[in-house]
């Protein structure tokens, strides 16, 4: 499975192998990365679990639904044009090498 990347507001990374058949939400949860806290548990509803998705990934992945896209509507940072929810990425061996960044507000 890929190996992914969380970048922290503290200026630190945490890389790891994810798990095969989860979200990306559920493999930074799995692994403890601080400031995903998916309070709705991967419902798309709560958006606390909002990333930046490196520019060179945030076309790769497929278009949010539209449930996502109102949910990145009232997130707690800043919506950007790179910004999704990781609940909503489900990943696959496709994803080697992808690299987000925690926005700030999640800590
Ligand atoms: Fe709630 Fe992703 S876990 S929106």
């Amino acid at each position: 499975m890929p190996d992914i990347t969380f970048h922290l507001s503290d200026g630190s990374e945490v890389g790891f192998e994810a798990p095969e058949g989860v979200t990306l939400m559920q493999a930074a949860t799995g692994y403890g990365v601080d400031g995903i806290l998916a309070e709705c548990g991967g419902g798309a509803s709560c958006g606390t679990c909002h990333v930046y998705v490196d520019p060179e990934w945030a076309a790769r992945l497929p278009a949010p639904s539209a449930r996502e896209d109102e949910t990145l509507g009232f997130t707690a940072a800043e919506r950007l044009p790179t910004s999704r929810l990781a609940c909503q990425v489900m990943l696959s061996p496709d994803h080697q090498g992808l690299s987000v960044t925690v926005p700030a507000e999640q800590r």
